[in-house]
């Protein structure tokens, strides 16, 4: 049949011209030109009562298929069309763009990073150790008995209780490694993470931080640490802060000391947030044991001194933090006040 064939050919046509309609006018007059009132589809349609009874009824199927197949194409195309728009929309120069939202450093990072700060300005280099340690540098080369508790499997996380390998219990045994590294004179403080088999609760935490410091060199004494030290708080704390020295114990130091920062509230005078102190204990320090350098091997022309402090303890006083379990518990509430 004839108009079979010419429907064919209409087909052909309306896709070659729908190809090139490339804006949604374009495609809305290909939409009048196949399928509009006086569309090609729509006359063709029209005229079926010319064809015999008999051929109607193939004819107005053909065509009828056509038409929907035609109509589809076009939404189709025009949904194409949407998308790219709204595509290009999101490249407008103009338009607000999304925002980004920007992390903050942790606070027990911040606090590292200030203490950092003020040491290497003033020559201390940074050294690092490992976290898993063997006995030899976490106890016994910093004159630490055979016999002290500290060595105990109730007080010390052993990973290998016959090699004697265990996780450290403070960053000392970074001054070994480093004595045992470099040749004096040098000064180095050495953040990092240490572990104790103490129970979780507002003030324990099996897992800290502390930072170990040590200068070695000819001639250091006592005064040198407490101008060290005193110099450190001041700038840490603030120009009002009062500083005390309490005589104290440490194996690997001789003499050894603590020191303890006036309380930010009330100044020394003793009020409820410091338990009625006045002061409250930050770091332990002390002259390097004679024992300490034999174990390394030193001469005896050498001295120095050593010190080490608990960063959550420092950082919960810089902030007036009660529990230290809330620096690892990841509450955003909590960590994007440090913002
Ligand atoms: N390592 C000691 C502790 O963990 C602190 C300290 C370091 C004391 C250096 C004196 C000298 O308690």
């Amino acid at each position: 049949m004839k108009i079979l064939v010419e429907a064919e050919r209409i087909k052909k046509e309306f896709y070659t011209i729908l190809e090139k309609a490339d804006t949604p006018q374009k495609l809305e007059n290909v939409r009048v030109l196949f399928l509009g009132r006086k569309g090609k589809i729509t006359k063709r349609l029209r005229s079926i009562s010319e064809y015999p009874l008999h051929e109607r009824k193939k004819i107005g199927e053909v065509l009828n298929r056509r038409k929907e197949e035609c109509e589809r194409a076009i939404e189709k195309k025009k949904k194409e069309m949407e998308g790219r728009v709204v595509d290009k929309r999101k490249f407008d120069i103009f338009l607000p763009g999304e925002e980004i939202e920007f992390g903050c450093i942790h606070p027990i990072t911040g606090v590292l990073l200030e203490i950092e700060e003020i040491f290497t300005s003033i020559g201390f280099e940074v050294a690092f150790g490992p976290e898993i340690e063997d006995e030899w540098h976490n106890f016994t080369a910093l004159n630490i008995p055979e016999e002290h508790p500290a060595r105990d499997m109730h007080d010390t996380f052993y990973i290998d209780s016959k090699n004697k390998i265990l996780l450290r219990t403070h960053t000392s045994p970074v001054q070994i490694r480093e004595m045992l590294k470099r040749k004096p004179p040098f000064a180095i403080i050495s953040p990092g993470k240490c572990y104790r088999r103490d129970a979780l609760d507002a003030s324990h935490s099996p897992c800290f931080h502390q930072l170990e410091g040590l200068w070695i060199d000819e001639n250091i004494s006592f005064a040198h640490l407490k101008g060290i030290l005193e110099g450190f708080c001041k700038r840490f704390f603030g120009e009002n802060v009062i500083v005390r020295f309490r005589p104290s114990y440490f194996p690997f130091t001789e003499p050894s000391c603590e020191l303890d920062v006036s309380c930010s509230r009330c100044s020394g005078r003793g009020c409820p947030s410091c338990g009625g102190k006045g002061y409250l204990e930050i770091l332990g320090a002390g002259r390097v044991h004679p024992n300490v350098f034999k174990n390394v091997g030193y001469e005896e022309k050498w001295t120095g001194f050593a010190f080490g402090m608990g960063i959550e303890r420092i950082a919960m006083l810089k902030y007036g933090i009660n529990d230290i379990r809330i620096f690892y518990e990841n509450h955003l509430k909590f960590l994007r006040s440090f913002r």
